[in-house]
């Protein structure tokens, strides 16, 4: 027996030694020490030895287990010391190795000259007010007074989704949702997204946005609407920033006027920039009609109100300078970034 047992953990040794996982050494252990393994064999084989050999017999095969059991220990200790230390080497950090830098993001010229004006106006007490993009032609045409066969109403100009509903041409029609909500005094600008079917090109594009405005209260006159848009583009381009009104047609005002401003790059003499005329177009206005007040519920025998609608492309290409309007829709970040730095006015 003690030959078998010396043959026994000879081959136990070499299982051990090449098994180079914990699942392999499990079963090597399960083939050796286990209830059914090669060790219980001798043991139940103690019971057929002569009694006299018996505690011999039985002190090797004790000694067997000891050191068998120890091999085994020592072999699991070492498979767990390898297997952390290379999840330690894998998991390795190179604290040297140059970073990420994240990339912060700017505000859109868009968005700040937005905010600009809104900041304007909420600090005169107006509040901002929001209509649909998918609008009814009641709310953009037939409440503004505009009559049955209004071009603004072609199928070649507005997107239609049937007979009744379309995408907003302006956010005019927030004039009229605001009115039948609300009963003066009414200070509103209305900012939005505004649909045409225009080709683009460098001032066009079929998806632009405008800011509207609207003061319903007793008293209003055109000069009030005169002092606010002054205000307005004062705060915008510069204490230096000069208006032209001149008479113009709106069917949702009487009088209607399309406000200029003075051209900054030649003074109002002339030039490139502004076409020759000394002035650049930027925004349609007017005393809202009777009749739009009246559809609304609104008495305009006691009530006067001022509106406008000015183009937000169109102001923040003036604002920068941007001579494209394409640019503001690439997302090009060398065309991004150089905005948001604080500001600088023309
Ligand atoms: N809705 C006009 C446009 O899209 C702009 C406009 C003109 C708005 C006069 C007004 C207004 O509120 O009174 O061109």
């Amino acid at each position: 027996m003690k030959e078998e047992l010396h043959a026994m953990r000879l081959s136990a040794k070499e299982r051990i030694d090449a098994a180079d996982s914990p699942r392999a050494l499990e079963d090597a252990r399960v083939t050796f020490l286990g209830k059914k393994g090669e060790l219980a064999v001798f043991t139940r084989r103690l019971g057929a030895l002569p009694e006299g050999e018996r505690p011999a017999a039985g002190a090797l095969i004790h000694a067997a287990r000891a050191a068998l059991e120890a091999a085994f220990a020592e072999k699991s200790a070492a498979l767990t010391a390898r297997a952390e230390q290379e999840k330690l080497l894998a998991e390795r950090l190179d604290v040297t190795l140059p970073g990420k830098n994240p990339r912060f993001g700017r505000r859109h010229p868009m968005s700040i000259v937005l905010d600009e004006v809104k900041e304007v106006f909420l600090g005169m007490g107006y509040s901002v007010a929001e209509g649909p993009e998918v609008e009814t032609t009641y709310y953009c045409f037939d409440a503004l007074n505009h009559d049955e066969h209004h071009p603004a109403r072609d199928e070649r100009d507005t997107f239609y989704f049937d007979c009744r509903t379309i995408l907003r041409t302006q956010t005019s029609s927030v004039q009229i949702r605001t009115m039948e909500r609300q009963k003066p005094p009414i200070r509103v600008i209305s900012p939005g997204k505004t649909y045409r079917k225009d080709e683009t090109d460098a001032t066009h594009s079929p998806l632009f946005h405008q800011i509207e405005g609207l003061v319903v209260d007793e008293g209003i006159t055109m000069g009030h609407l005169k002092g606010t848009l002054e205000e307005l583009m004062r705060r915008i381009f510069g204490p230096r920033a000069r208006l032209r009104f001149r008479p113009h047609h709106f069917p949702y005002t009487e009088p209607s006027a399309e406000v200029d401003l003075l051209c900054f790059a030649c003074g109002g003499k002339g030039c490139r920039m502004c076409g020759n005329e000394g002035y650049i177009e930027l925004l349609g206005a007017g005393m809202v009609h009777p009749r739009v007040l009246r559809v609304c519920g609104i008495d305009p025998q006691r009530y006067s109100g001022f509106a406008f609608g000015v183009g937000l492309e169109r102001l923040t290409m003036m604002r920068f300078e941007i001579p494209d309007m394409r640019l503001l829709f690439e997302n090009d970040m060398r065309f991004l970034l150089q905005f948001d730095m604080g500001g600088s006015r023309p």
